[in-house]
C-alpha cells in the first residue's frame, strides 16, 4: 500500500471530482479513497476510467453506508458500490461508521450481520481485504463474536491533536493497517503554534509535520487536496526525521483541529449532516 492515499470526501460531484481524481493520480497517487456518502462515487469511477492506470496499480477504497442493515443489504449496496465506480472488485470496503449502543440497542448483532455481508463480498471475490472506518475497541472487541475474518482495516480521525493512542496499540495487536483521516486536521491543525514552530525547526510546511507525524505512527493518511500543487507536496514533503521530542509534543496537543465526530454520539448522523457526510 502507497505511504499516502488521496481522500475524495468533500468535492464537489461530477466535473471537479473527476478532475481532482485524475490530477492525483497523475501526480502519482495509486490509493484513492471514496464512500457513498461522499455522493461523488460515479464520478470518480470516471476518473478511473479515463486515467490509463493499470487496474492492478490501483488501490481503491469504498465504505459501506449504514443504510445497509443486513447481510444481503450489504451485498447490494457493495455490488451498486462496484457499479457506480464502474469497477469489476474493490481492493478495500469498510463499513464507515458502526452501529453503537448510543443510538441502536441491538449495535452488536447488528454490526455483526452487516460484517457476515462484507465477509461473503470478501469470499466471493468483489472485495480483496475488508475493514471499518471509525470503530472504537468495544466495537472492535464485540465483532470477535461472531467474525470468521478480523478486520484488516481501520480508518479513523488520526492527526496532531487527535492522537488516538490506545487505539492504535490495538489495532496494531490485532494486525489491523491503520488509515488515517483528516491527517490535516481538514485543515485545522496547520495554523496551530507548535505545528507552525516545528515547520520553521525543519524547514517544511505545516502538512509536512503533520504526514511524517501520522507516517511515523505507522498510518496511512488519507489527504485531500483539490489543488494538484498541495496534492504533489502531500505525496514526498513528509520524508524527513522529527527528534522524538518534537513527535512527543505533537502527541501530548489535544482538541487541535479536532471534527468532534465520535461514533459513539448519540447525535452523530446530525453532526455528520453538519459536516457533510
Ligand atoms: P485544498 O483542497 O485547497 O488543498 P484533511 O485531508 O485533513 O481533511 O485536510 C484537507 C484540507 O486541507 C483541504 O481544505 C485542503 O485544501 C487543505 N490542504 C491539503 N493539502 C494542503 C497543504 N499541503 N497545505 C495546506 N493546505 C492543504
Amino acid at each position: 500500500m502507497q505511504k499516502v492515499g488521496f481522500g475524495t470526501f468533500g468535492i464537489e460531484n461530477g466535473k471537479p471530482t473527476t478532475q481532482a481524481v485524475l490530477d492525483a493520480i497523475h501526480t502519482g497517487y495509486r490509493h484513492i479513497d471514496t464512500a457513498v456518502s461522499y455522493g461523488n462515487d460515479f464520478a470518480v469511477g470516471k476518473a478511473l476510467k479515463k486515467c490509463e492506470i493499470p487496474r492492478e496499480e490501483l488501490h481503491i477504497t469504498g465504505k459501506l453506508w449504514c443504510s445497509a442493515k443486513t447481510k444481503e443489504e450489504v451485498v447490494e449496496q457493495g455490488k451498486r458500490t462496484l457499479k457506480m465506480l464502474k469497477l469489476e472488485y474493490l481492493d478495500e470496503y469498510l463499513v464507515h461508521w458502526p452501529f453503537s449502543k448510543s443510538r441502536e440497542e441491538n449495535w452488536k448483532v447488528m454490526n455483526g450481520d452487516i460484517w457476515l455481508g462484507l465477509e461473503q463480498l470478501y469470499k466471493e471475490g468483489y472485495v480483496k481485504c475488508i475493514g471499518t472506518s471509525n470503530f472504537t475497541i468495544e466495537h472492535l472487541e464485540a465483532l470477535k463474536d461472531t467474525a470468521t475474518v478480523f478486520p484488516m482495516v481501520n480508518q479513523i480521525e488520526f492527526h496532531p491533536g487527535k492522537y488516538q493512542r490506545q487505539l492504535l496499540t490495538y489495532c496494531k495487536q490485532n494486525d489491523m493497517i491503520i488509515e488515517a483521516w483528516s491527517p490535516l486536521g481538514a485543515g485545522a491543525v496547520l495554523q496551530n503554534d507548535t505545528i507552525m514552530e516545528l515547520s520553521q525547526k525543519y524547514r517544511v510546511s505545516s502538512a509536512a509535520i503533520c504526514l511524517n507525524f501520522c507516517i511515523a505512527h505507522d498510518t496511512v493518511p488519507i489527504v485531500r487536496s483539490t489543488n494538484p500543487i498541495r496534492m504533489a507536496e502531500n505525496l514526498s514533503s513528509w520524508k524527513f526525521h522529527m527528534e522524538s521530542q518534537d513527535m512527543e509534543r505533537l502527541e501530548a496537543l489535544v482538541n487541535v483541529g479536532d471534527t468532534g465526530l465520535d461514533p459513539d454520539d448519540k447525535d452523530l448522523f446530525r453532526k455528520l449532516e453538519e459536516y457533510g457526510k
